[in-house]
């Protein structure tokens, strides 16, 4: 809990890799209306695509991958997709955490768990034990994810925990119990598919997240992908609030500088 930080309260260090990187991987429906298949081949592609972006990440040195996998607003879908794509959790869990573990990466889960069958929940929770100690990188998935409920739960357990804090809390009072503590806030947003909207993801810790849209759709988003949106990202001026000219007078070797002077 000790690595929480906060944008708003200091500046973060800049560097040209992201340290970390949330993607919401939208347009699998789509890929596979493209190709005549149903919506669930699309998803199924959806899943080997997440691997590639994991070791394409790794690779670079991204030292947090955050992955939006289901929105808690994604139980308005059809039944049988809904099903499908729980089914599909399971599988990935069933067939990838042994890889993800022999290659030093620690696995995690944000969401509301309480809504998924047990038997999803205990191979959350066993991947989770599995891999706590792991340091290459953090991928996280976000399962039945929303930004608003995630706040909420915050505020509920810290005035659980904390009942005094009723009367008024400040934002360091609120982050260790944000499902994200353990993280730095995202650097760089990707959202693939085309669409330019947050849909109830990090809305908390997206604050000061440089934006990267694309249309290309998430099975056909590769390590290319990737890297055209890092380099976007290293073209950004990143200045949490000050003006430009404050950046220039950083001195040149600090970390505070545009992204790119940082490579
Ligand atoms: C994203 O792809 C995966 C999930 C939301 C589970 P979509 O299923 O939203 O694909 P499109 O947007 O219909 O193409
Ligand atoms: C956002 O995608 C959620 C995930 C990728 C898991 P959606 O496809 O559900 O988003 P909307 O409905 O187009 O905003
Ligand atoms: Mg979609």
């Amino acid at each position: 809990m000790s690595t929480t930080t906060s944008s708003t309260i200091a500046i973060p260090k800049i560097r040209a890799i992201p340290r970390h990187v949330a993607i919401i991987m939208d347009g699998n429906g789509r890929w596979a209306r493209q190709r005549f298949l149903p919506r669930i081949a699309g998803h199924r592609r959806g899943v080997d695509n997440v691997r590639s972006a994991v070791r394409a990440c790794a690779e670079k040195g991204v030292e947090f991958l955050t992955l939006f996998a289901f929105s808690s607003e994604n139980w308005r879908r059809p039944a049988d997709e809904v099903s499908f794509l729980m089914q599909l959790f399971v599988i990935a869990l069933e067939q990838e955490v042994a890889k993800l573990h022999e290659n030093n990466i620690r696995f995690k889960v944000i969401g509301d768990l309480s809504r998924f069958e047990p038997r999803l929940t205990r191979l959350i929770a066993d991947a989770e034990q599995l891999t706590r100690d792991n340091t290459r990188l953090t991928l996280t998935v976000a399962a039945n994810y929303g930004g608003r409920w995630d706040m909420i739960q915050a505020v509920t357990r810290m005035l659980k925990d904390q009942p005094q804090l009723a009367h008024g809390f400040a934002e360091a009072d609120l982050l260790p119990y944000l499902s994200m503590a353990y993280a730095p806030e995202p650097d760089l947003f990707i959202r693939t598919g085309g669409e330019q909207r947050i849909s109830n993801f990090l809305l908390w810790q997206l604050a000061y997240a440089e934006l990267y849209f694309t249309d290309t759709l998430w099975p056909d988003f590769d390590a290319t992908a990737l890297e055209q949106a890092i380099a976007s990202y290293q073209q950004r001026e990143r200045r949490f609030g000050r003006t430009s000219e404050q950046l220039q007078e950083v001195p040149a070797e600090s970390p505070l500088r545009r992204v790119t002077e940082g490579r």
